[in-house]
């Protein structure tokens, strides 16, 4: 098959690297890609939150079946409009990608089937929003409704954090996204992540993982795309996840058909657990970025056999085969992240790092340069290694962070310490 990839991070890097171990694959392209997946993938420069733009590309190169990276593209329609067009696709119509997309229609569908969640109230007037936080007190979580690339939410400890959080939100720091407020009881818990192939009608759940937020180490600093991960999550035991899914995502899966807006793709649920039960705090639409890398290392070549069930409505003949493994990743970051950071700084000894079936190095945000590499995002390298234990797992990891000659980079020297 002819694959294509949107997308261009870690998250991509992985899923590529996981696809082109399939014997399936005949040809890979990434679009745009980054100088990781150019070492085992074409890439391609195209327009990927443009649907027509995606479909003639995607005709144009005899592509079979595509899949969508980032939220972005889904929230934009273009899974509709590739399978408008007939091309086999994974990842979820923009109408399902609210689950997402908007905070607030998660909620309603929380309501309507009955999924355990934070209580809350929506606003589109300031007012009304000071308000019920003057009401409700601290400590409380203020959230832009839309899309804010990971920055609308502002888990207030105090009232006036939150009030100042409505300012920011209302005074259109998030644009559209801020129309509308979501202001949520705050939850108590650890937090993580189940990530569930959907073919609309089934589900297959492929993995749990912890994320750390914060930049520095002991969960100190402020928060982040994520700064490494690990799967699985120990808190989410057999009987967590069962009512998980029991009571969160199969009635959510359940609600998003009858409305006639079915749910193709991996649902990923952020979930927050207390006293061995787990309450919704987010819906995902898409693989988690630092986690996908960390569920590709474990899953192999089969991830790409279920995801293409998942897109074929197959899920309900597909089967996860598990190791009792664990993987680990650690993200390093330019300097200064997530605050300003310089690009353009050398990267060395990338070259002389095992690369296997428990090692690798995901490229985030790189380019080639002069034949090396230079980082270019604020998140750059993800340093992922598998081992029959997570101490295992992590010690690969850090082996290949202190090879990697980067002195314009950091990470955390704490990932997995929860779990350790
Ligand atoms: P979200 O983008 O909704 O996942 O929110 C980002 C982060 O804020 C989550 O990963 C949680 O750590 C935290 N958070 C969001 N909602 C709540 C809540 N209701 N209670 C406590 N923490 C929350
Ligand atoms: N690592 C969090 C996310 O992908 O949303």
């Amino acid at each position: 098959m002819n694959i294509l990839i949107l997308g261009g991070g870690g998250r991509e890097h992985s899923l590529a690297w996981a696809v082109k171990q399939n014997p399936k694959c005949d040809r890979l392209i990434v679009a745009p890609g980054n100088a990781g997946i150019a070492m085992l993938a074409e890439c391609a420069d195209l327009d990927i939150l443009h649907g027509a733009a995606v479909v003639q590309f995607a005709e144009e190169n005899a592509v079979d079946f595509v899949i969508v990276g980032p939220e972005a593209p889904l929230a934009a329609g273009v899974a509709d409009a590739l399978r408008a067009a007939g091309i086999l696709t994974f990842g979820p119509s923009a109408a399902a990608a609210r689950l997402e997309a908007s905070k607030s229609f998660t909620k309603e569908i929380c309501d309507a089937c009955g999924a355990p969640t934070a209580g809350y109230a929506k606003f589109t007037d300031r007012a009304a929003a000071e308000a019920h936080v003057r009401a409700e007190g601290a400590p409380i979580v203020v959230k832009a409704d839309g899309l804010a690339a990971g920055k609308g939410v502002i888990v207030a400890m105090t009232e006036g954090e939150a009030l100042s959080g409505i300012a920011e939100i209302f005074g259109g720091a998030f644009g559209a996204a801020g129309a509308e407020v979501v202001i949520e009881e705050f939850m108590e818990g650890e937090e993580a992540s189940l990530f569930v192939l959907c073919d609309g009608a089934d589900v297959l759940p492929i993995g749990t993982a912890q994320d750390h937020k914060r930049v520095g180490d002991g969960d100190t600093g402020p928060n982040t795309g994520g700064m490494g991960a690990y799967s699985p999550a120990p808190v989410l035991t057999a009987a967590v996840l069962n009512q998980a899914m029991e009571e969160i995502v199969k009635p959510t899966v359940a609600e998003m058909a009858r409305r006639g807006t079915p749910f193709q793709g991996v649902l990923y649920a952020g979930l927050m657990i207390r006293d061995g039960r787990a309450r919704l705090v987010e819906y995902n639409v898409r693989f988690g970025d630092p986690e996908c890398q960390v569920l590709m290392m474990r899953l192999g070549a089969q991830a790409f056999d279920l995801i293409q069930a998942c897109a074929e409505g197959r899920l309900a003949e597909a089967r996860v085969t598990w190791a009792e493994d664990h993987a680990l990743t650690v993200v390093m970051a330019a300097a200064g992240y997530p605050g300003a950071y310089a690009k353009g700084s050398q990267i060395r000894g990338l070259e002389e790092l095992p690369e296997d079936s428990s090692r690798m190095v995901f490229h985030a945000g790189t380019a080639e340069r002069d034949g090396g590499i230079v980082a270019t995002g604020g998140r750059v390298l993800n340093v992922t290694a598998r081992g029959a234990t997570l101490a295992e797992a992590r010690e690969r990891a850090y082996g290949m962070v202190d090879a990697i000659d980067w002195p314009g980079g950091f990470c955390r020297r704490d990932i997995g310490w929860r779990a350790l």
